[in-house]
């Protein structure tokens, strides 16, 4: 047996290369939580009579075999075998024979996938969420070497009002905050079991979908199997928009901290070994890292745009275009967290130069706090700005 649903005739194989299409590969990373979601698929077959306490014991053994190679790369996933759905039940059969047949009761590649997918996005949360969560911890440790230093705020990039390194920071950090609390939420979502929903409209056994879930590690079970469907690409979407929101903050950090590191501002240092160097100019010290950071919320935009546009216009239910999800879902996962944990470098290892953040003060930083000093004496707002802005025309 090859494929799960293989009848007499083989299948083209240009046909069969191009529907697997990235499966093999993206695939790989989706076993450990396949496996997770068989075992407990398992689990609840025991309990419903449709398999014995040994034969579950020796699925969920060689499940856990199959994470534990995975979790080593020394688990493939061939190409004629399409996805990792079809290479775990393979592997099940060709070491426990008629038994490894069995574990596709009351299932259907559908809830499988969705299964193992939203398994993995609890999973990538947690990666982002400590990846952002290192980030602040940069925040704050800049904060408390340099926090008191005085810096102008700018409006239009030009210079505003006084600000300082810890109000610069700390704006970052609630920022961050916030968007770890959209995806906290985010994840709480996908907390839902998709077992026992088969191909979109339940299975005709009476299956155990509270236990189910419990074994496979959801703490709640998703009722309606149309709305299970639904959410596929949905709930990846949400996800990444949570992600493109981080990366909106990463974006927009990079910016300010290529502006502070202009050798004509200067408030920060990049340390020299965060910098890139140019193949002809001898004296380039480049923030590379900072623009790859910048250009990488693009990337993840692209990717929920990606997911947004993939699933709109299909009738309710499976369609092979959602597979298609996979991708941008894991690349926007790479990016985000790739791009907080290497700002989280950056913010750590940055040098405030006092010294520059003084000299750039200069008077007109404070053109609204002497307005602001003639108000307290009694002069009428609008008047006191006048008689401050006549230095300025
Ligand atoms: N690789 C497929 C996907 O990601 C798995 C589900 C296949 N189901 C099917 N009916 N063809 O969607």
């Amino acid at each position: 047996m090859v494929k799960l649903w293989q009848k007499k005739t083989r299948t083209d194989p240009d046909i069969e290369a191009f529907t697997a299409g990235d499966d093999p590969v993206l695939d790989l990373r989706l076993v450990p939580y396949d496996c997770a979601a068989s075992a407990g698929h398992a689990k609840m077959l025991g309990r419903i009579g449709v398999l014995t306490a040994d034969e579950v014991r020796l699925l969920t053994a060689e499940l856990d075999a199959i994470a534990g190679l995975a979790k080593e790369g020394r688990f493939g996933i061939p190409r004629e075998m399409e996805d990792c759905h079809t290479a775990i039940e393979n592997r099940l059969t060709e070491k426990l024979g008629e038994l490894g047949k069995k574990i596709h009761t009351g299932r259907s590649r559908n809830d499988q996938v969705l299964a193992a997918l939203r398994l993995f996005c609890i999973d990538e949360a947690g990666r982002i969420r400590s990846a952002a969560d290192a980030l602040t911890a940069g925040l704050k440790s800049l904060s408390g070497r340099s926090g008191a230093v005085r810096i102008p705020g700018y409006t239009h990039t030009r210079k505003a009002m006084p600000s300082s390194i810890g109000m610069w920071a700390g704006g970052y950090a609630v920022a961050l905050e916030e968007d770890a609390r959209l995806l906290d939420f985010i994840r709480g979502r996908m907390d839902q079991s998709p077992l026992g929903t088969g191909a979109g409209y339940g299975v005709p056994l009476e299956v155990d979908r509270a236990l189910a879930a419990k074994e496979a590690g959801f703490s709640a079970v998703q009722e309606n199997p149309i709305a299970v469907q639904l959410s596929r690409g949905k709930f990846e979407s949400t996800l990444v928009h949570a992600l493109a929101l981080f990366m909106l903050d990463a974006n927009r950090m990079a910016s300010d901290l290529i502006f502070f590191s202009m050798p004509e501002v200067g408030f920060v240092r990049l340390p020299e070994a965060f910098c890139t160097g140019s193949s002809i100019m001898p004296q380039k010290k480049n923030p590379d890292v900072l623009e790859l950071v910048r250009a990488k919320y693009h990337a993840v935009l692209a990717c929920q745009i990606q997911l947004q546009t993939t699933t709109a216009g299909l009738i309710s239910g499976y369609h092979r275009d959602l597979q298609l999800t996979k991708k941008p879902l894991m690349e926007a996962l790479d990016a985000a967290a790739a791009s907080l944990a290497v700002l989280a470098k950056v913010v750590t290892g940055v040098e405030v130069d006092g010294a520059a953040c003084a000299k750039a003060l200069t008077e007109e930083v404070f053109a609204a706090e002497r307005v602001y000093a003639l108000v307290k004496q009694g002069v009428p707002f609008r008047e006191a700005y006048r008689r401050v802005g006549k230095q300025y025309e």
